[in-house]
């Protein structure tokens, strides 16, 4: 067990973006992928700040779009690590977008991501230890363990699927 231990707020990240012409489809509406991109590089930061080590994303879980932003719209992203494992870390990030008139917000999307942190020779290192302090730093724990416990079984089945 690595001997630096990180608290879930120094891992926090909060990413603001503009919805660009560029960002839309033919409606108006932002592309999937796009937010995707977004998330991605809200959570490697966050993973990054945790870790202090070159990270890799390994997985993101199933994503949903729960309400559409437009051409306009103000995306805020805000990501924080969850969990750590040995060499692995769950970051989660809440996707808003923001109506930039009113400053109405609405919740657009929740995504769970997995990063490993990589040492100088290229292969998984340790990272930290994780310390949740608030209520909701525990929950948060508490629900990543959850979920890693899920992915755990996932990959070990995935393995021997193909091996048969
Ligand atoms: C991610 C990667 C480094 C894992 O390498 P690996 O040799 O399979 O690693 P291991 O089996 O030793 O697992 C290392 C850790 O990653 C976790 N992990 C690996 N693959 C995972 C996956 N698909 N989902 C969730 N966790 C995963 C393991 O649970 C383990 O966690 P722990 O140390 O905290 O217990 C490797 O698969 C890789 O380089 N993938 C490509 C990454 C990439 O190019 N990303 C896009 C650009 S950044």
């Amino acid at each position: 067990m690595s001997e630096r231990i990180v608290h879930p707020v120094d891992t926090r990240t909060e990413m603001t973006w503009l919805v660009l012409p560029q960002h839309t489809n033919n409606v108006g509406g932002v592309f999937g992928g796009q937010v995707m991109a977004w998330i991605d590089v809200c959570a490697a930061i966050s993973a990054q700040r945790f870790a202090r080590k070159v990270v890799v994303t390994a997985a993101m879980d199933n994503l949903s779009f729960k309400a559409a932003a437009k051409d306009g719209d103000v995306m805020v992203l805000q990501g924080q690590v969850n969990f750590a494992g040995r060499t692995s870390m769950e970051v989660g990030v809440r996707v808003e977008s923001e109506n930039p008139l009113t400053g109405k917000r609405v919740h657009t999307s929740t995504a769970y991501l997995t990063f490993v942190a990589l040492g100088e020779d290229g292969r998984p290192t340790e990272v930290p230890t994780l310390a949740p302090v608030t209520e909701t730093d525990k929950r948060r724990h508490h629900d990543a363990c959850v979920r890693r416990e899920r992915r755990v079984q996932a990959r070990a089945e995935d393995l021997e699927r193909r091996k048969k």
